[in-house]
């Protein structure tokens, strides 16, 4: 596809010609400025240098198997299979419907466009092309973990782990899917998410599907796309990554995850509530949780050892909240 080979030959930020892309990419100068232009659109920062040609505004690594391959430990690389794809629908689409990986291995497709990425409770999923990871994991439980529910948090907890290691701070988890920071002015920014989708069959093992969109590095543009749609959205650059790296960030993701989802499958959410708890952005802050017509209002106290959002209302009453869309009450 044009757009892959210009996405490709533009990577290294270095200024190309129109005529030299037409010439490396076989097509004509006239093709090269529709690409470029098709490629603006799905978040690419390209400058136009008059009579030079074009640059991105900062280098990025396209997606490459072997280099996240290379920083897998041996033991998830014998049980992976990974593949990269330039565009599609949704990763976690795709992976529904495939073939489910037995029990303990594990199905990894990350793709640099999503052009029906899904996000929790049917809205979409934006992400800029070069400046975000968009991946699913799938696998097969069988048995089902107790405190399956809790899967999206066990995601969420070891996301923010690899981001850790990769030297990103002030990462808080927002219940159930959401990776955030607090801004100086205590606003919540949303900085990636997860999306866990199961397929259970009526005898057998069930496909679950991990899916995860971070931000690397968010052009003006699609944060302003994003706000739109009514989230505040930032970047892990801002919060220390090195959002060039983008390999080495799936690798730790995909590693943390794939590890973490074993654990779940043995011994459930228990080894991983302190980590959750300690992560927790919304503790002891005034709630709005909407679900579907319904609306309450209290103060969060934290998750139980299931993964459920206690609340506790103005007459000091907990309940346990299992789904919905929580804001904080400003
Ligand atoms: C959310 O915060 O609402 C969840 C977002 C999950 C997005 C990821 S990107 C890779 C995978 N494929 C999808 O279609 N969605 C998930």
């Amino acid at each position: 596809m044009l757009t892959r080979k210009i996405f490709g030959a533009l990577a290294d930020g270095q200024v190309h010609s129109g005529e030299a892309l037409a010439e490396a990419t076989g097509v004509t100068r006239s093709a090269v400025w529709k690409a470029i232009s098709q490629l603006r659109e799905m978040g690419l920062p390209i400058e136009a240098q008059t009579n030079r040609g074009y640059r991105l505004s900062t280098p990025c690594e396209p997606l490459d198997e072997k280099a996240i391959r290379s920083d897998f430990a041996k033991e998830i690389s014998n049980r992976t299979q990974l593949g990269i794809v330039w565009e599609i629908g949704s990763t976690n689409a795709a992976l529904l419907e495939s073939p489910p990986p037995l029990p303990d291995e594990f199905a990894v497709l990350m793709a640099e466009n999503q052009t029906g990425g899904r996000g929790r409770r049917g809205r979409a999923w934006q992400a800029a092309l070069g400046g975000s990871l968009c991946l699913s994991i799938a696998t097969s439980f069988e048995p089902l973990p107790r405190d399956l529910p809790a899967l999206t948090l066990v995601a969420g907890a070891c996301v923010r782990e690899a981001l850790l290691e990769c030297g990103v701070r002030d990462i808080s988890l927002k219940w159930p899917n959401d990776v955030v920071t607090l801004s100086p002015s205590m606003q919540l920014v949303k900085l990636g998410g997860i999306l866990a989708e199961l397929r259970a069959e009526a005898s057998g093992p069930a496909l679950v599907v991990v899916g995860i969109g971070l931000n690397l590095r968010l052009g003006e543009q699609t944060k302003k796309s994003i706000a739109e749609s009514g989230t505040l959205a930032g970047d892990l650059e801002s919060l220390g990554l090195d959002a060039g790296k983008r390999n080495r960030a799936a690798a730790a993701v995909i590693g943390r995850v794939i590890t973490g989802l074993q654990r779940f499958a043995a011994q459930g959410f228990a080894p991983f509530i302190d980590h959750w708890r300690a992560a927790d952005v919304l503790r002891d802050r005034p709630i709005r949780v909407l679900d579907g017509g319904s609306e309450r209002e209290g103060v969060a106290r934290g998750i139980d050892a299931q993964g459920a959002l206690q609340i506790e209302d103005a007459a000091g009453r907990r309940s346990a909240i299992l789904a919905g869309d929580v804001s904080v009450r400003t």
